[in-house]
């Protein structure tokens, strides 16, 4: 982490994809900064929102009941002017004009892209919170809306697996994850699925069928929870190249989509956010910027932003051998 002044005026938003505990964090971050004798100024709908200079003060009270809703009060949104020179630019002169010394950012690998390079040309100094269902960050063990998207998930699938069994079907569960696999294998895992398809790992047909088919070859009922990139393009793609092996299977897919954004955040979603909301306000008294707080066993930790945002962080490989083992 870099060290700078401890700043008396902070900014607050949320980008990218919205996660449920992003409002906890906000809660958190404002409550903590007045505690700590900082203003905040929130900005609406993500970096558009510093390029446009929308914003609103934001006080103890302003974030009262909001700690139990999925979403962000904020709003958010992936901002094409930020990721321009010149729109960079307007945003640094808009945090001049209001006195703004430094930013919590809450989401995920973009948003920090986007505050490193804020950094880089203009000075404006950010920490950042982890806000991504999709668990795909370096330096911390869990994002904010992991657990509540991975537990949504399952209590569909589970209900996709009452009917399933009830008709003897195969079906194709398609969960989010672009570019992580993330919630696939941890949702396979718990939903007890017979294989997971994942953008990380190229997976044989074969492999596949047999999962389906069982050690023993007797299997009623299937599920395969794909994520929606996986390498092959998705669960529909998945459904046919079946359908052409096993012309005699009952296949459905459903794709859960959305629904896995939203919704009350877990209790630990929700613990997570407040603690990171601290943590983020605090390192930022502190002097210390351009870094990611985020919890390793435990513990709060701080990663440079340059670190989190290199790559995707790595799937439990060991998880893969369980569903194997488990799917017997
Ligand atoms: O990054 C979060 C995420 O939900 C991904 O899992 C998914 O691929 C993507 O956002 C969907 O983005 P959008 O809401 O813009 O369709």
């Amino acid at each position: 982490m870099s060290h700078g002044v401890k700043p008396h005026h902070i900014g607050l938003l949320t980008s990218g994809g919205d996660s449920p505990g992003m409002n906890a964090a906000i809660r958190a971050v404002v409550r903590c900064a007045h505690v700590q004798g900082l203003k905040v100024t929130g900005f609406l709908g993500g970096y558009d929102g510093l390029v446009n200079g929308r914003s609103r003060p934001l006080g103890p009270r302003d974030v009262s009941n909001i700690i139990q809703r999925g979403g962000t009060m904020l709003r958010t949104a992936r901002s094409a002017a930020f990721f321009t020179e010149e729109g960079r630019a307007k945003a640094a002169s808009i945090l001049g004009e209001l006195g703004v010394e430094a930013l919590v950012v809450i989401g995920g690998n973009g948003t920090f892209t986007g505050a490193d390079i804020l950094h880089r040309e203009h000075g404006v100094r950010s920490v950042g919170l982890p806000g991504t269902i999709d668990n795909d960050l370096k330096g911390t063990d869990r994002s904010i809306g992991y657990d509540t998207a991975i537990n949504t998930a399952v209590e569909a699938i589970d209900r996709i697996r009452d009917t399933a069994s009830s008709h003897d079907r195969l079906f194709f569960v398609e969960v989010m994850g672009r570019d992580s696999g993330a919630i696939a294998l941890d949702c396979a895992v718990a939903a007890g699925a017979e294989f997971v398809l994942v953008p990380e790992r190229e997976e044989h047909i074969d492999q596949l069928i047999e999962a389906i088919k069982g050690s023993d070859g007797a299997k009623a009922s299937s599920i395969v929870v794909v994520a929606e990139g996986e390498t092959e393009g998705g669960a529909f793609r998945i459904a046919d190249l079946v359908k052409d092996r096993l012309p005699n299977k009952d296949i459905r897919v459903t794709v859960i989509g959305h629904v896995q954004r939203g919704g009350s955040p877990t209790v630990q979603d929700r613990v997570l956010s407040s603690r990171l909301g601290v943590a983020a306000v605090d390192a930022l008294v502190r002097g210390e910027h351009s870094c990611m707080m985020g919890m390793i066993g435990g513990q709060v930790t701080s990663t440079p932003f340059a670190e989190a945002i290199q790559g995707h962080r790595e799937l439990d490989r060991d998880l893969f051998r369980v569903l194997r083992i488990l799917a017997t």
